[in-house]
């Protein structure tokens, strides 16, 4: 189990949250099982952005970004050096904390109206 702070966000979690996370878990799964009702649109594969964070600590343990993912990221709402789409991010046994940004874009489904 690795501890993963999340800072606080007006709707998902106002006082913030402490959450165990399983090492090996996509963050995103890590943070729902965590109960914070983070977006995922397109239930995790790589195409909507709404499951973006930014990772205040422990980004480098993070693992690497694919290609896909810093194109979608490149167009994510609140874009940092240290963002991540969660679904792509694997926990490993470096805590982490995290900060999940106010807005989200759903660029999967934009891509439908398009
Ligand atoms: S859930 Fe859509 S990119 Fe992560």
């Amino acid at each position: 189990m690795t501890r993963i702070i999340v800072l606080p966000h007006a709707d998902l979690c106002p006082q913030g949250a402490v959450i165990d996370a399983e090492i090996g878990a996509s963050l995103c799964d890590a943070l729902l099982a965590g109960g914070i009702e983070i977006e995922h649109a397109c239930e995790q594969s790589c195409a909507c952005t709404t499951c973006h964070v930014i990772v205040r600590e422990g980004f480098d343990a993070l693992g690497e970004v694919s290609e896909h993912e810093e194109d979608l990221l490149d167009r994510a709402w609140g874009l940092t050096a240290n963002s991540r789409l969660s679904c792509q991010a694997s926990v490993t046994d470096t805590p982490l904390i995290i900060e999940i940004p106010r807005y989200t874009l759903n660029l999967a489904r934009e891509n439908t109206h398009e």
